[in-house]
């Protein structure tokens, strides 16, 4: 154990006694998998670490520390990592000196298991206990294992500065909220990620005005359930009705706190992920349509067109609730793109349900989807009250269906902007052409064009003259005026 701790948390944010901070620079190997929530979480463990002499290295053989930040949401995405953990292994037997830690939500969800399945791990860290990795770290060059897997009631990681990994310098994201209240049966986020928590609305405005003042152009607002945002001082979400009268005449939900990100920065373009049907207000679609730098797509997962399986799945919206919620979307944004989440294949799904989803997905006709066969997870309502009864064959041939019907209707929605002109913001050079750049429309659809003039960070112009079901093609036609 230590004798002395130098680094202290204080309650709020994390203080390093400068003389105890290592003269000699550190490697740390970080890898992510998982959603948006977990790279932006890498971004917050990389900023604790610079702060105690680590520095990132891209290669792998030069690391004194490998980091691996998992997911846990479906069984391949815990493969995935186990297959890494054996590649750290074999690259640890020649260097007795590296040290492994899994940071994550399998690290929540496994807890101590981990360190007695696998070995080689040093270390497992949860999603709320990052700014113990001082310690944490210390123990483990000390020889002794660690662990801290606390969930916490008020982490927001409001205090600390990201340090933006792979970042090209236009995208970023900024997390508003941690955690997830509404225990869908099939979801382990709620168990690995703990209870829903807002962060300080002003500390969220501040970074986005470092990320302005440093060139970024666009951000995306993150958080399990952003539309259940809630900032009252401070506090899970479900202690609220506690909370004292002035406390709730001055709280701020999240359309106030997109209108303040919206009129912060008027140039910077937003995007926020993920919405939740039942907690998207009318408030938020008036907001967006308010502000033409809030890009006019909402990713509104639904996870089932059936009513039957909504329920089981704890879903708290109807069928027609969902549909009632995208006419409303559609009525104030006409030119909105809504993206979707489904599942097929969970418990007890009959062929009617199937349909059900299909014909959801016909009246709707998403811009883009993604699509999963369910996967029990343990600990999960559905693990433990359901059978995971759905032949892995029928599974199969039913994410086909609703993979194929997406791609028809992301063609006829794409199909739709050809002869328009949209405005992109270029982010990248294209994949599949050096001559090309890549960037986004504000419906969240990836634009090609020749490279011309342009560069990256630059909001352009850009007739659409062709397309493909995933891709838009077009030609700049000039800087638009948002540069
Ligand atoms: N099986 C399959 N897909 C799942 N998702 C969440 N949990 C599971 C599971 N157990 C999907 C949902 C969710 C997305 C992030 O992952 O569609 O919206
Ligand atoms: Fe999981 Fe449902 Fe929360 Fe999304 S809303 S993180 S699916 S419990």
């Amino acid at each position: 154990m230590l004798e002395k701790n130098p680094y202290k948390y204080n309650g709020e944010s994390l203080v390093v006694d400068e003389d105890s901070k290592n003269t000699k620079t550190k490697n740390v190997y970080l890898e992510s998998y998982g959603c948006a929530m977990n790279f932006s979480d890498s971004e917050i463990v990389m900023s604790i670490l610079s702060n105690i002499g680590y520095q990132s290295t891209g290669n792998i053989n030069h690391a004194d520390l490998i980091l691996i930040n998992t997911c846990s949401i479906r069984e391949k995405a815990e493969l995935t990592v186990r297959k890494r953990l054996e590649k750290f292994n074999r690259i640890k037997r020649t260097n007795k000196n590296l040290k492994v830690g899994v940071l994550g939500c399998m690290a929540e969800r496994l807890k101590h298991k981990f360190l007695d399945e696998e070995k080689i791990v040093d270390m497992v860290v949860g999603p709320d206990a990052y700014k113990d990795l001082p310690n944490l770290i210390k123990e483990i060059n000390n020889g002794d294992d660690a662990v801290n897997v606390i969930l916490s009631k008020d982490e927001t990681y409001g205090d600390i500065n990201p340090v933006r990994i792979n970042s090209n310098g236009v995208n970023a994201f900024v997390s508003i909220t941690r955690g997830c209240d509404n225990m869908c049966t099939f979801c382990v986020v709620p168990f690995t990620r703990g209870r829903e928590r807002s962060r300080d609305p002003q500390s969220i405005v501040n970074e986005l005005n470092e990320l302005a003042d440093q060139g970024y152009k666009e951000v995306t607002l993150l958080g399990q359930n952003v539309d259940s945002y809630l900032w009252y001082g401070g506090g899970l979400k479900k202690d609220f009705q506690k909370a004292s009268e002035i406390q709730k005449a001055s709280s701020i939900n999240f359309s106030k706190l997109l209108e303040m990100c919206a009129l912060s920065n008027p140039k910077m373009r937003i995007r926020f992920s993920t919405s939740n049907p039942q907690d998207m207000s009318i408030e938020v679609i008036k907001v967006m349509s308010r502000h033409k730098n809030i890009c006019n797509h909402i990713h509104l997962p639904v996870q089932s067109g059936s009513n039957t399986i909504l329920k089981a799945m704890n879903r708290q919206h109807t069928r027609k609730e969902y549909l009632d919620l995208i006419n409303s979307i559609y009525k104030i944004m006409p030119d909105c793109s809504i993206s979707h989440d489904m599942i097929t294949g969970f418990p007890n799904e009959s062929e009617n349900d199937h349909k059900l989803t299909l014909s959801l997905m016909e009246k709707v006709k998403y811009s883009f989807g993604y699509m999963f066969k369910y996967s029990e997870r343990p600990g999960t309502l559905a693990a433990k009250k359901l059978n995971d009864n759905v032949d892995e064959k029928i599974k199969s041939r039913r994410l086909s269906e609703i993979v194929e019907l997406q791609q028809k209707h992301s063609l006829f929605r794409n199909k739709q902007k050809i002869n328009q002109v949209v405005e992109i913001l270029i982010e990248k050079e294209s994949k599949k052409s050096a001559n090309h750049w890549a960037g986004r429309n504000q419906q969240n659809s990836v634009v090609i064009i020749p490279k011309e003039e342009y560069n990256i960070g630059d909001f352009v112009n850009v007739k659409i003259n062709d397309c493909t079901s995933a891709t838009l093609i077009g030609k700049g036609l000039g800087y638009s005026e948002n540069n």
